[in-house]
């Protein structure tokens, strides 16, 4: 059975604070705020293929780190009615109606037709990961 998550702990790597999730699966991270986006640092996936970025005014986004190593940030807004999709082992998917989503962002299941919005990743080349918000 999958569970919703709840904070319980707070960790500092890097300077970049941590926020576990009470059934840590899903670790928050508190990103460092650059032109266009944001930073995280590459150790936030150590243990870890999925970080949560907290927004204050907008939608949380998922930053994944596949197997073969790449990375992809999506905003977590279902594309149905804009619920919260929750994020489980290999898909994100949406409590509202049973949307599911593949870390690529793609509709594995409806009623949502439409691909959750993504932004594009790259590597700063000090250990970071830079997510560019603007498209
Ligand atoms: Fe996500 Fe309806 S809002 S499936």
């Amino acid at each position: 059975m999958r569970r919703a998550c709840g904070t319980a702990a707070v960790a500092v790597c890097g300077g970049i604070s941590f926020l576990s999730t009470g059934c840590s699966t899903v670790p928050f991270v508190n990103p460092v705020s650059v032109d266009g986006g944001f930073l995280i640092p590459l150790e936030v996936f150590t243990n870890k293929p999925s970080v949560i970025i907290k927004r204050i005014l907008a939608p949380s986004i998922v930053v994944h780190r596949s197997d073969s190593g790449d990375y992809t940030a999506l905003l977590m807004r279902c594309t149905h009615k804009a619920c919260r999709p929750m994020v489980f082992e290999y898909s994100l998917d949406c409590p509202c109606h049973g949307s599911r989503f593949d870390f690529d962002g793609r509709v594995l299941a409806g009623p949502a037709q439409t691909d959750l919005e993504s932004f594009p990743v790259s590597l700063d080349g000090e250990g970071n990961l830079l997510i560019s918000l603007q498209q």
